[in-house]
């Protein structure tokens, strides 16, 4: 049986340990390209010496070339720059759009019937201008960060009551940002919603908390931003395809009036199997939810118009 093949665009530190993720679990042979000549190369050798002690046998290559990536099954993109000091929120929209919408061009030559995975932040505005410079079907290009979003509440829900994190599921739509949607009432310990077992103002500290849950770790860490939760996350997604698991989980889709939203990529509950996003869940909001998702999909709008101006 041959193996699936995923190609990682950056190998900085979400993609570097995505790789380690897929190959050790011997999800797909995976193709790490960075523009920095050596990192990928290096990574790849260091992951492939520890095979034989870790027991798995998927195929990691480092490499600046994109032929190398030719007929991947799934492209993930997480090249991109992080925030530095003194650099304002529409400069790094202005870097990042471009780094990524030349890793989209260039992968799409030898990839064009993947599914493209976008990790690259600000992350529903990457996803919009990846499809919109792209050819390829909305179904076959989604954002991660639903997922984290979600595994984040899920871990703050299960410290607070002290039960297993297996038993728990949250929910959050939105967008990746300070206007996430986290639902309280769709989010269960073992079926039952949290709004039976935590108070309004415990429930509250908790959302508060997964809305600054990159900024938490960024604060701790002092350089860099979180990387272990966002490769897992990446990594449950590509389970999902590439064994069509049909999982149902929150992901940035392409919305058409769901949500009373139109033309452009939001987190939403999504199925997602080996044809990509194969369906999206329109779930009842109240008049609140509804006015912050709006509000959310505002802010998005206006950062994928700034970034359309620079393209
Ligand atoms: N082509 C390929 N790789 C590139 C390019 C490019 N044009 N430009 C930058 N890169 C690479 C960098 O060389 C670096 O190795 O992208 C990598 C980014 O890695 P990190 O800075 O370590 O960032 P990381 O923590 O991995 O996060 C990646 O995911 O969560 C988001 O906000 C985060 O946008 C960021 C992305």
């Amino acid at each position: 049986n041959k193996l699936a093949k995923v190609s990682i665009i950056g190998a900085g530190n979400v993609g570097r340990t995505l790789s380690q993720r897929l190959i050790e679990r011997n999800l797909a042979d995976v193709c790490l390209l960075d523009i920095v000549e050596g990192l990928p190369q290096g990574i790849a050798l260091d992951l492939t010496e520890a095979q034989g002690l870790q027991s798995h046998h998927c195929e990691i290559m480092g490499t600046n070339n994109y032929v190398d990536t030719k007929d991947s099954d799934i492209v993930v993109i997480t090249a991109g720059v992080a925030r530095k000091p003194g650099m304002s929120r529409d400069d790094l929209l202005k870097i990042n759009a471009k780094i990524v919408t030349e890793a989209t061009q260039k992968s799409l030559y030898y990839s064009p019937n993947a599914i493209y995975l976008i990790v690259t932040n600000p992350l529903d505005v990457m996803t919009y201008l990846v499809w919109k410079t792209s050819d390829l079907p909305y179904d076959r290009v989604m954002g991660m960060a639903g997922v984290l979003d979600s595994a984040r509440l899920e871990t703050f829900i299960a410290f607070e009551l002290g039960v297993s994190i297996h038993d728990v599921q949250g929910m959050v739509l939105g967008g990746h940002g300070d206007l996430m949607l986290p639902i309280p009432r769709y989010c269960t310990v073992s079926g039952i919603p949290i709004t039976e077992l935590l108070s309004p103002e415990t429930i509250d500290k908790l959302i508060q908390r997964t809305r600054d849950g990159g900024a938490e770790i960024v604060r701790l860490l002092k350089t860099g931003s979180a990387y272990f939760a966002p490769a897992s996350s990446a990594c449950y997604m590509i389970e999902s395809i590439l064994f069509n698991q049909s999982r149902l989980l929150t992901a940035a889709a392409y919305v058409q009036g769901e949500y009373g939203l139109n033309d452009l990529f939001l987190g939403v509950p999504c199925r997602v199997g080996s044809n990509g996003v194969e369906q999206i869940l329109e779930i009842k909001l109240t008049t609140e939810e509804r006015e912050i998702l709006q509000r959310s999909a505002r802010s998005v709008r206006d950062s994928i118009d700034i970034a359309l101006s620079f393209l």
